[in-house]
This record gives structure tokens, sequence and C-alpha cells, in this order.
């Protein structure tokens, strides 16, 4: 069995899922639970239909991970991680996935949740905006890193 063409594909799918998933949630979903609901319910109707999504975000993280660094170890890799410069998309898809490891496992069912919950009942439109701008934040983020590792890992435009 080649286990590294196994891995890649494990890694690329699981990356689909996740960041397509982010993709919606941010493009499609947030606008529309702006559209819907006023500024007061907007935060309850989006955790009710997000929700879902949070458990498979948490799958698609582990699997991106365990898949990456099965493939850094096969091919030899760790030395990239001296270079920044030449690779810094193995750069970025580390820092993409402790951010959103961070945040899945840790920030949000800790602290976030009950944070967004205690400003919303002061300033629900702000909090909205803010939940919002952090989703654009961090898709655009991850399409660069995702453009930045298909590239880099067949050549780079920039080499
Ligand atoms: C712990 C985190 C991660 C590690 C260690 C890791 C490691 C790797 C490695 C070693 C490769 C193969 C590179 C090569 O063939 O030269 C790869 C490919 C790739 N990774 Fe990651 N990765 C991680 C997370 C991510 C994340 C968060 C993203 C997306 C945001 C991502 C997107 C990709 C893509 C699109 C490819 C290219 C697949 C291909 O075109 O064959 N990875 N990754």
């Amino acid at each position: 069995m080649n286990d590294f063409a196994l891995a890649r594909a494990v890694h690329v799918l699981a990356i689909v899922w996740w960041i397509g998933g982010v993709a919606f949630v941010t493009l499609t979903l947030l606008p529309a639970c702006r559209g819907l609901a006023a500024a007061e319910a907007r935060i309850t109707l989006f955790e009710s239909l997000e929700y879902r999504f949070g458990s498979q975000a948490r799958w698609a993280t582990l699997l991106a991970g365990a898949s990456g660094l099965w493939l850094t170890h096969r091919l030899g890799a760790w030395g990239r991680f001296l270079d920044p410069a030449q690779w810094w998309w193995m750069h970025a898809m580390v820092a993409i996935w402790l951010i959103f490891t961070l945040m899945l496992f840790v920030l949000e069912p800790l602290v976030l949740h009950r944070w967004f919950r205690q400003r919303a009942a002061a300033a629900p439109e702000a909090t909205f905006a803010l939940i919002e701008r952090m989703h654009r934040i961090l898709l655009a983020a991850s399409l660069l890193t995702v453009a930045g590792a298909v590239a880099g890992s067949h050549g780079g435009w920039w080499m």
C-alpha cells in the first residue's frame, strides 16, 4: 500500500471539508443570518445553525493535522521549517492549523461562546459584525495557505 499517497488524499479531503465549510459559513450562512433576524436574535440563530459544523470541523482538523505530520515525516521535510523564506507555506499550514485547533478545542467552548453572548447583550450589531470580520480574515488566510501549499508542493510560482 502506498501510505504516502493515502495520507495526501486524506490531507486534501480533510482540508476541502474543513475550509469549504468555513467558506460556506462566512459567505453564505452569516450573511443569511444578518438578513433574516433582528440584531438581538442573530447570534442565537447563527449558533443554532452552525453548531453541527463545529464537530465536523474538529474531526477534519484532527485528520488534517495527523496526515500533515505523517506527510512531513515521510518526506523528511522537518528541515523546511528552518527556511521560512522558501517554505513559508509550510509555516502557513501549521499556523492555520494551530489557530483553528485553539479556537475549536479551547477558546470557543471555554471562553468565546460566553464572551460573545455577554458582548452581544450589550452591543448585538457590533458583536455580529466582529464575528463576520473574524470569519473573513480566517477564510482569506486559509485560502492563501491552500494556494501556497498546492503551488509550493508542485514547484511554486515564486521559485
Ligand atoms: C499540522 C498542520 C499541517 C502539516 C504538518 C501539513 C503538512 C503538509 C505536507 C508535508 C504536505 C506535502 C508537501 C509536499 O508535497 O511537498 C502538505 C500538503 C498540503 N497541505 Fe498541509 N499540513 C498541515 C495543515 C494544512 C492546512 C491547515 C492546510 C490548509 C489550510 C493545508 C493544505 C495543504 C494542501 C492544499 C497541500 C497540497 C496537496 C497537494 O497539492 O498535493 N495543510 N501539507
